[in-house]
């Protein structure tokens, strides 16, 4: 008969393949250190209210020093028999400590701990996220700054439309990602409660101090419902959500630097400690870092929608279902953490060629807007400024020409409006100096979002 922690009413042992089929020790040893951390909490809680000793108290500390250090060390024995990480950090602290660690589930269940456990994980690992986010924003914004100067094509439906700063493409995911940082506090502010008292559901006949726990964890209050503290993981799902639109991002970041790289745009040429070779064609410089971000993007989704299947139809309160809630949540965010981590060393990388950018420039009547907007200021109608600069445009395309190349008769057959001070307003490559309305692509625009954002990350 297997050695149980919950034994006493079972008189046969567990069949061998529900104990493979329902074990979570294979994975939830992620949670081990938080797990120690809430212990340490209960039993400083159980001595405080008197349900346990002092010197309970001072065993079963010791007892957890010593399991922490076995952990850390790769000498603690996971055995699959002890279900999850719970009962296997228990079992190893009552072979330690004896009699006082049979005293330490008092008032509490798995459910609420291990609902403490995965807030006090996730709150580490959001505060980590957030510190790469940073990363990977100053890593931007330092790229912007360095190539302020360089104008490229701006692109609606793929197709060039107006001339842009670069920096204000790369300053567009910082901005992302500092919503991406909002989101992940915001979802941080549910997260930090504490479910611990609630015990299995109902809380307990005992005299416990949830306030107290509360405080030594350092959560900002209770669960202030035990049903809802041992059964919803929405906080879980809030925070997946946050990392499923952080990789929207990372993937669309992605297929841009994809595009830049390619053969047809040849804006970038990757680093070679970035690229990767093709098994067969020796001349190939291959996207792989980037193609793989937007290919995880898919495994992130994943794990949102698995926890919103997990949950829906979910009746009160704890069920075993929500075990199969952590592979997904740790997935999600190891992923998160590496992804984050190669983009802020790979961001600094990035090199322009600008001889191809003043190339791309030229193609395409990028100017086109400017024109019809150099007419609105000579009082001319938008929708009519809009059709005689799309006349200019046929004109010049016809006859392989560039608006700039059209003579000055030429343009003032087609609208009268037009002087010689049109001229500079035609050159895609000084046209940034125009733009003025707020948040605009051009330099006066760039310029201060760049100090805006240098401050804001202390560079
Ligand atoms: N391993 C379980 C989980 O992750 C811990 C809680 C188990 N509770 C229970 N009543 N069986 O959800």
């Amino acid at each position: 008969m297997a050695n149980k922690l919950w034994h006493g009413r079972f008189k046969k042992g567990t069949h061998p393949l529900l104990e493979k089929f329902s074990e979570s020790l294979s994975y939830d040893r992620e949670l081990a250190r938080v797990d120690i951390r809430g212990s340490l909490a209960h039993a400083a809680m159980l001595a405080r209210v008197k349900l346990i000793a002092a010197s309970d108290l001072a065993s079963i500390k010791r007892g957890l020093a010593q399991v922490e250090k076995e952990i850390a060390g790769g000498t603690f024995v996971y055995r699959a028999a002890d279900e999850d990480i719970h009962m296997a950090i228990e079992a190893r602290l009552t072979a330690i400590a004896g009699e006082p660690a049979k005293r330490l589930h008092t008032a509490r269940s798995r459910n609420d701990q291990v609902a403490t456990d995965l807030r006090l994980w996730l709150r580490d690992k959001i505060a980590g996220l957030q510190k790469l986010l940073r990363r990977t924003q100053a890593a931007a914004v330092a790229v912007a700054d360095r190539e302020k100067e360089l104008v490229i094509p701006g692109y609606t439906h793929l197709q060039r439309a107006q001339p842009v700063l670069l920096a204000q493409h790369l300053l567009a995911y910082v901005e992302m990602w500092e919503r991406d940082f909002d989101r992940l506090a915001d979802a941080n502010r549910r997260v930090n409660f504490l479910p611990l008292g609630a015990c299995a559901l109902a809380g307990t006949t005992l005299p416990i101090d949830r306030e107290f726990v509360a405080q030594e964890l350092g959560f900002a209050g209770l669960c202030a419902n035990s049903m809802d503290a041992v059964s919803d993981r929405d906080f879980v799902i809030e925070t997946l959500a946050a990392l499923a639109i952080l990789f929207v991002h990372l993937s669309r970041l992605s297929e841009d630097l994809i595009l830049w790289a390619s053969s047809e745009w040849r804006l970038i040429k990757l680093d070679d400690a970035w690229s990767t070779g093709s098994s067969i064609m020796p001349q190939k410089r291959n996207p792989d870092f980037l193609e793989l971000t937007r290919g995880k993007t898919g495994a992130i989704f994943g794990a949102l929608t698995t926890l919103l299947t997990i949950m829906k139809g979910l009746p009160l309160t704890y069920n075993r279902d929500l075990q199969e809630d952590k592979t997904p949540l740790f997935g999600a965010v190891a992923t998160a953490e590496l992804t984050l981590t190669c983009f802020a060393e790979f961001i600094p990388t990035l090199f322009f060629d600008k001889k191809r950018a003043a190339a791309m420039l030229a193609d395409g009547f990028l100017e086109a807007t400017a024109l019809a907007e150099y007419l609105v200021e000579k009082k001319t109608p938008f929708r009519d400024a809009h059709r005689i600069s799309g006349e200019l445009v046929r004109i010049a395309e016809d006859t392989d020409r560039r608006l700039a190349d059209l003579s000055l008769e030429e343009m003032q057959a087609v609208s009268p409006a037009i002087g010689p001070d049109l001229l500079p307003r035609l050159n895609p490559q000084t046209l940034p100096n125009a733009y003025r309305s707020a948040g605009s692509a051009g330099t006066v625009e760039v310029k201060k979002s760049l100090a805006r954002w240098k401050k804001k990350l202390g560079r």
